[in-house]
């Protein structure tokens, strides 16, 4: 039963809408921030507004989707307070720091612009299909611009193509006792076909959104408080509980690499994210893919954890392309190593298509100068260019390039035994 884990017709996304507003008036004051963030960041009042807030309680949010609703404001307050102005702020006030705490531990995220904060709970949609991307709206926005819609909208899709498919891949992990080929052969061709269709939805990026914006007015919002030296941030962010009570914390900022499908496929794949860039972690400490989990709804991330226990395809589809079998190698085998195989292909070629996004939307723009006028806010000049390192940082505060290559040919080689 997948209730228990949060998994839905829709995969990850929810069943339906998230909560366009939370219905008690009580809330008003969140939600007319939330309303008018992109004034209040352009106007630089957003701190001044902050400061201003009621400490509101959270013992009025009932459902699920009223407390997913104050997660997804009090994740962009937060981020707008820090980010918004000419230098980050380094003490999250308790008038945010109070509820988003209480908020977040209920939901079991971390208190953080995460990807369920900015994707997953971040929408509306006027029709039934969440991949149809004319009928998606984002709900609340730093810039309110097409370019970020846009950019968040792409990964809305994206999650909802996984629909129906986690059905099918745990009947494929289910016939691996049985060992009936032929259900695992047929959902190996599925999870290539909504791979490929993933990675066509991603390459939409460039419809609207425009990479100068996307460098210099989304981006910067979007960086969290760890590996943040260069940008201000050497200790993280204080939450101040009010009495002296708080805690200084480092968190990664948002990240599709913590979007639980892509994870999905990597886990019914076999493909395994040893280091990173290349570098295994110091001892005691995970890999990126490990520890953006915990920026998981918990729900979701258990549920990787129950599919990873369910067998391996890979292992069946690796001992049927061995050598000793060559010999007595069934028309079914081969065909099961074939598919595999495909499906590998389907998401080494995502990961090459993600790092010319990456390319084109932060490599490429990090060295151009920019005309756009208007303010430019301190973090896109410092959050993403290390000062002392000239070191690009990711959001989710990754070494970009090396990082992602890596993650990419660690994909190619669970093709090979051993690796
Ligand atoms: C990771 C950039 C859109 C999927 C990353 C990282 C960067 C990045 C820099 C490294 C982690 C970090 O330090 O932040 C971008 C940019 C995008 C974009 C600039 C669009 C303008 C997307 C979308 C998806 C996606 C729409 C959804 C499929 C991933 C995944 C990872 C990742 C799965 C983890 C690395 C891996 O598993 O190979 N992204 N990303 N990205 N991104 Fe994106
Ligand atoms: N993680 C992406 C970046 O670094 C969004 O820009």
């Amino acid at each position: 039963d997948l209730q228990e884990f949060l998994v839905t017709r829709n995969a990850f996304l929810p069943e339906s809408s998230p909560l366009e507003r939370l219905p008690d008036s009580y809330y008003e004051p969140w939600e007319a921030i939330a309303r008018e963030l992109p004034k209040h960041i352009q106007q630089d009042t957003i701190r001044k507004v902050v400061a201003n807030l009621p400490v509101l309680s959270t013992d009025r949010l009932q459902s699920v989707e009223e407390w997913r609703r104050a997660y997804v404001i009090l994740a962009f307050m937060t981020h707008a307070h820090i980010w918004g102005g000419d230098k980050p702020a380094e003490i999250i006030p308790p008038q945010i720091s109070i509820p988003f705490l209480k908020v977040s531990s209920h939901l079991e995220l971390p208190p953080v612009l995460s990807y369920a904060a900015a994707n997953l709970w971040n929408f509306s949609c006027s029709g039934q299909d969440f991949t149809d991307l004319e009928s998606l709206k984002t709900l609340v926005s730093f810039t309110g611009s097409k370019s970020e819609d846009w950019f968040l909208l792409i990964s809305v899709a994206m999650e909802a193509s996984g629909a129906g498919l986690i059905d099918t891949m745990l009947e494929a992990l289910n016939a691996i006792k049985t060992r009936d080929y032929d259900i695992i052969i047929d959902a190996l061709g599925e999870l290539a076909r909504r791979i490929k269709e993933v990675g066509t939805l991603l390459e939409r990026m460039y419809e609207h959104c425009d990479p100068m914006v996307f460098y210099h007015h989304i981006r910067p919002f979007l960086a969290g408080s760890k590996n943040m030296a260069d940008s201000g941030l050497p200790k993280g962010v204080f939450f101040d509980e009010g009495d002296g009570q708080g805690e200084w914390r480092q968190l990664r900022g948002g990240s599709n690499g913590q979007s639980s499908l892509i994870q999905f496929f990597d886990v019914v794949l076999g493909v395994d994210h040893k280091g990173d860039g290349g570098v295994p972690p110091p001892p005691g400490e995970k890999t990126f893919h490990q520890q953006v989990r915990d920026y998981m709804p918990g729900p979701h991330a258990r549920f990787l954890v129950h599919v990873e226990r369910l067998g391996s395809i890979r292992e069946l589809a690796l001992a049927a392309a061995a050598p000793a079998n060559i010999g007595e190698r069934g028309e079914q085998q081969e065909r099961l190593s074939a598919a595999y195989s495909a499906a590998i292909d389907a998401l080494t070629d995502f990961r090459n298509k993600h790092i010319r996004i990456v390319t084109r939307y932060i490599i490429l723009p990090s060295r151009q100068r920019w005309n756009g006028g208007g303010r430019q806010n301190l973090a896109s000049a410092s959050s993403s260019l290390g000062k002392e390192t000239g070191q690009l940082t990711g959001t989710g505060g990754t070494a970009l390039l090396p990082f992602l290559k890596h993650s990419r040919d660690e994909t190619a080689n669970a093709v090979r035994l051993g690796r």
